[in-house]
């Protein structure tokens, strides 16, 4: 089932997430549903919170091959180290229309639950270390323009309202 994606604005996005803890079936329908709502949006990963649901879990497919699917769903995900620099495009389906470079480590060990709460080890690079930078963050009720200079993020916050006030958001 396709969920209702929040946009910048919604308190959910600001809010600090918390654990999961029942591995059940419950939880196993939210994974589905965010992978389909994904999916379709389209995006590359969506967390928890951007679906009102303010838990720490996010799902994530940065498969770059036509056709392959690379679905991966990390819950109660902790970041183990971070190394190195890249700067590249970035977007957030909680702000449609609006991307800019963000910097962010170039490589990431992380520590994740799947949905049956085994525990698992994640060692990425690019875009799929990025990906999952930005939607950990999400747990953290932190949003991509955080990551923004103070000036650059009050000119989008600007934009964003225009949009609201024309009903555009
Ligand atoms: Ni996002």
């Amino acid at each position: 089932m396709m969920r209702e994606i929040r946009k910048y604005g919604d308190p959910v996005l600001a809010r600090t997430a918390d654990p999961v803890v029942e591995f059940d079936t419950e939880l196993k329908r939210l994974v589905d549903d965010m992978f389909e709502t994904m999916y379709a949006a389209p995006g590359v990963g969506l967390a928890a919170p951007q679906v009102g649901v303010s838990k720490r879990l996010f799902v994530m497919d940065c498969s770059t091959k036509d056709g392959v699917q690379e679905r991966l769903a990390l819950i109660n995900p902790e970041i183990v180290s971070t190394e190195g620099s890249q700067v590249g495009d970035e977007g957030c389906l909680s702000f449609p229309g609006i991307y800019f470079q963000v910097d962010r480590p170039q490589r990431v060990i992380a520590r994740a639950q799947d949905v049956k709460g085994n525990w698992f080890d994640i060692d990425t690079t690019d875009l799929s270390a990025r990906c999952i930078l930005h939607e950990n963050d999400h747990l953290n009720g932190i949003v991509f323009i955080s990551h923004l200079s103070a000036l650059k993020r009050d000119l989008i916050k600007r934009k964003i309202k225009k949009r609201i006030k024309a009903g555009d958001w």
